[in-house]
């Protein structure tokens, strides 16, 4: 298979032009990128070293794929691994690094498992090398959709993946520095204290097998986070099925979640094994359960009460050995007074609870979450996206987020795709003018003035919190408060001040 090579060169093995071996591991070898080649190829402008060489892993099961490592300038360490069967150890045993995959190669399904363990992990984001006639291949496509940040085509020019390499390095330097709740949260972006303080929660929940009420606004991640809890459990090997219980016609929950046995009813042509049933020895997560009949919400406390459920024209109890979650954007409170839901259901239900803070109330969370989506989505642009306007900043920072994350995704998917410029515009995000924000309360307004003087004070003062909190009139130890409750940082430093 050949190796990848830039389109305009001569293809030339790449460990020809003598980049320097430093270390040797089994199946791996490591070498540093080579300066003066760099400079001569007018490669030096491709990457402003990083302060410390940054790791980057080239993951092949062909022995002779390489990257040509000195094409990248300094400041990269370049790392070659071509025994699948290991990978999954170097991985979890590694620190953030960016990921080339080589997805030219062939691969069987068994080497395709292995690499999708390895992928999984948010410390290491990966950046696929294939061509035309590979992308045609599902299985390629899926592996890059799921895993990977971004892709480039063979023949490809070295710039192009520098650059993707590095925005790569930098997304893992992202997730490795959330720390130890990393596993527990999966895919959950957030580091404001609201959201580590739901992390928090949600590990606790996750070692506990008790029913789980998962409350928060629309849009808020309510069915991620029923997932993080479901893959941090011991059930993480059983399957996660999650019903829609406000989208099955009212007439056929019962057989949906239930199962039925043939000729249970009219149609009834063959046996159905209903989604409980399915969640065997896993999670079920209930979404909209506020939606759910009054009728089946009697069938459903009655299995959360035997543990067992019969199907539709059946005459035998099944014991089933499953964990639930459930959801709903509906004030379940309101709905119990009106008399739309069980009390002993909702008590059944909501042993545990998790509620997810609105976007509003996150913070930079919000820009943290936009340039994660443009990371993720920025190769649908038709040119190169270089980040977000100050004026989009200011704009999402001020925006009401009523559809939470889920608007926040698709006004950035969006502007990716509509933007002429180089940078995305509060225009691009149609919150220019913010005529169709919704009105903000009085308590948000408050919040915002606090947050935005503490900033300007701290900033006054170049960050430092004495003078900062004498000008505010307020103990230093208030507003070390204030800045955790608002999320400021001081500046230079990647953590909160905590
Ligand atoms: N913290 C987060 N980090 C990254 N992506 C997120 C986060 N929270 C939510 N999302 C994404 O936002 C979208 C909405 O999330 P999800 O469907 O879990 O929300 P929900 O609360 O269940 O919404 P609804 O109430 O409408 O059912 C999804 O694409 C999800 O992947
Ligand atoms: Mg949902």
């Amino acid at each position: 298979m050949a190796a990848p090579h830039m389109g305009a060169q001569p293809h030339r093995l790449p460990l020809d032009r003598g980049p320097i071996p430093s270390a040797s591991r089994r199946g791996e070898t490591v070498r540093h990128a080579a300066t003066p080649n760099a400079r001569e190829n007018g490669m030096d402008r491709l990457s402003k070293p990083p302060s410390r060489a940054a790791q980057v892993l080239v993951v092949s099961r062909q022995q002779n794929f390489g990257i040509d490592a000195s094409q990248f300038g300094p400041g990269w360490e370049i790392r070659h691994h071509h025994q699948l069967r290991d990978l999954p150890r170097v991985v979890r045993g590694s620190g953030p690094m960016a990921g080339v995959l080589d997805l030219e190669s062939e691969y069987t399904d068994a080497e395709i498992a292995l690499l999708e363990q390895s992928l999984q992990c948010l410390h290491v984001m990966w950046v696929a090398i294939t061509s035309p006639q590979r992308l045609e291949d599902e299985r390629v496509r899926r592996l890059i959709r799921d895993y990977c940040v971004d892709y480039v085509r063979v023949p490809f020019s070295y710039n192009e993946l520098a650059y993707t390499l590095k925005h790569a390095h930098g997304m893992a330097a992202l997730h490795a520095a959330r720390g130890p709740d990393t596993a527990v949260q999966g895919k959950m972006i957030g580091e404001c204290a609201a959201m580590r303080a739901m992390f928090r929660s949600l590990s606790k929940v996750a070692h506990n097998d008790a029913p789980v009420f998962i409350s928060g606004e629309s849009g808020t991640g309510k069915e991620l986070a029923a997932q993080a809890i479901h893959e941090a459990s011991n059930r993480r090997k059983g399957p996660f099925v999650a019903i829609n219980c406000g989208a099955i016609p009212p007439h056929l929950v019962q057989s949906e979640l239930f199962g039925y046995e043939k000729g249970a009813f009219t149609g009834a042509n063959q046996r159905k094994i209903g989604w409980i049933e399915q969640a065997q020895g896993g999670t079920l997560f209930l979404d909209e359960i506020g939606d759910l009949p009054l009728e089946s919400q009697v069938a459903l406390l009655r299995f959360l009460q035997q543990g067992m459920i019969t199907r539709l024209g059946g005459h035998q109890s099944i014991p089933l050995d499953l964990r639930i979650i459930s959801a709903t954007h509906v004030d379940l409170v309101a709905a119990q007074a009106e008399g739309r839901f069980r009390s002993d259901l909702f008590h059944r239900l909501c042993v545990l609870t998790l509620s997810i803070p609105p976007l509003r109330e996150r913070g930079e969370d919000i820009l943290l979450l936009a340039n994660a989506v443009l990371a993720e989505h920025g190769h649908e642009a038709h040119r190169r996206i270089r980040g977000f306007s100050p004026c989009a900043t200011q704009a999402m920072m001020q925006y009401g987020w009523p559809g939470n994350v889920r608007e926040l995704i698709n006004r950035v998917r969006r502007a990716i795709v509509m933007t002429d410029n180089r940078k995305i515009t509060a225009e691009d995000l149609q919150l220019h003018g913010n005529s169709d924000a919704p009105r903000k309360t009085l308590d948000a307004i408050r919040e915002e003035a606090e947050r935005e003087a503490i900033r300007s004070v701290m900033a006054s003062h170049g960050f430092h919190v004495v003078p900062a909190a004498r000008e505010l009139n307020v103990s230093r130890v208030t507003l070390y408060r204030l800045m955790h409750k608002h999320n400021i940082r001081v500046e230079g430093q990647s953590n909160h001040a905590e």
